[in-house]
């Protein structure tokens, strides 16, 4: 049996359910017998884990593993922006292939990143940075990709749908709710992220740059979070009929008809995230908890709705595990490529292939 060495950075929620995935493997995909979880890194060696894992395999040193010649898959689950952009980087150095499921990082260095991972001919894989466990990465740059897309609306932040739906069924308070969030893994470790809507900020970056073909960052969106939604908002809004969600919205903006001395405008993209009045009619009203849901508007196709759980251990491990399996099929099949100058990695392999 050919084993792909994977060095896992991080065993917090998501590396812990990525490696519970990993050793449960009867009755799924074949090729996760193939895989070999071989170093991980943590911070601490003294904190009690929820895995067992063989003597010898957790570590503090994380440069070791992304230059460890043994390593063929490097997958970040750390968070924040460093140490895990720099031992990206550092992987990507020594050629490894990169499966990330970091958000942060990806909408505000994905150039240099994929610049590198280009020129090393190595993939960088994110399906688990916007919507956890969701499929919508690889639809939006594969299928979808025919399609001119209009617009992108969605509720991308699990810790705030979850708060949103709480505070509005049960009045419960903010502060509450967001400690449950924080408990069930959902939160960032500094929840600022989510409930200021800087979480939804870099995922919305990271959609629009894969459907408008651009490189959009955190800079380029505006971003307003829930911290401002009081319970006199939420009464209001249900006497008229409305929910209020946290929407992430990527948008073409119609330019204003040029005159007849002015050259005609280029077309417009609005990004933004902001909370958000919807009929209680909305296919994105009834999205409830920690669920999350894309709504993408594109031509010739029409809508298209992506939903799914957005967060928690074992959602966000299927997503990460799925990148692992596609880029060892790849290594498998011999067929590695590269795109030149996309933000996303392009996938030689369907499920057919493996
Ligand atoms: P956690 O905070 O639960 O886990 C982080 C892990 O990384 C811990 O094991 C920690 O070590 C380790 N770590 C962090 N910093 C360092 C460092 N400087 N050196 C060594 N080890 C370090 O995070 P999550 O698992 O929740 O999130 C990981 C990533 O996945 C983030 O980018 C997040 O945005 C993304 N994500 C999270 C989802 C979720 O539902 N939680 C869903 C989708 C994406 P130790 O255990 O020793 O403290
Ligand atoms: N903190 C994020 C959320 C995790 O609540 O959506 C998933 O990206």
């Amino acid at each position: 049996v050919v084993a792909f060495k994977v060095g896992l950075l991080g065993l917090g929620t998501v590396g812990t359910g990525t490696v519970q995935l990993l050793q449960d493997r009867a009755g799924r995909h074949s090729l996760m017998q193939e895989l070999e979880i071989y170093r991980v890194g943590v911070r601490s060696l003294d904190k009690p884990r929820a895995v067992n894992l063989p003597d010898g395999i957790l570590t503090t040193d994380l440069q070791a593993i992304v230059s460890d010649p043994e390593v063929e898959i490097v997958v970040e689950v750390l968070g924040g922006l460093e140490p895990a952009r720099s031992l990206i980087m550092e992987a990507i150095a020594h050629h490894k292939h990169v499966v990330t499921a970091n958000k942060a990082v990806i909408a505000r260095y994905g150039n240099e990143i994929f610049d590198a991972a280009n020129a090393a001919g190595v993939y960088v894989m994110l399906e688990a940075a916007v919507g956890g466990g969701i499929p919508v990465i690889q639809p939006l740059k594969q299928t979808l990709g025919v399609n001119r897309i209009h617009a992108i609306t969605g509720i991308v932040n699990g810790t705030t749908n979850y708060i949103l739906t709480r505070m509005q069924a049960e009045g419960s308070s903010f502060d509450d709710v967001l400690a449950d969030a924080q408990k069930l893994g959902y939160a960032e470790a500094d929840p600022t992220a989510d409930v200021d809507g800087l979480d939804a900020g870099d995922k919305i970056a990271i959609l629009a740059s894969l459907a408008y073909g651009g490189r959009i960052k955190l800079p380029d969106v505006y971003c307003e979070g829930i911290r401002q939604v009081s319970q006199t908002d939420i009464a209001y809004a249900q006497k008229l009929g409305f929910t209020i969600k946290l929407l992430a919205i990527a948008q073409r903006e119609t330019p204003s008809a040029p005159s007849a001395s002015s050259a005609p405008s280029a077309p417009l993209l609005s990004v933004r995230v902001h909370p958000t009045l919807i009929p209680q009619s909305h296919p994105l009203a009834s999205i409830h908890g920690v669920y999350n849901a894309i709504l993408v508007e594109a031509e010739p196709l029409g809508q298209v709705m992506f939903f799914g759980p957005g967060a928690g251990a074992g959602a966000t491990a299927s997503a990460v595990v799925s990148d692992i399996l596609n880029v060892a099929a790849v290594l498998k099949t011999g067929h590695l490529e590269t795109e030149s100058a996309s933000l996303h990695p392009l996938l030689a392999c369907t499920h057919q292939d493996y």
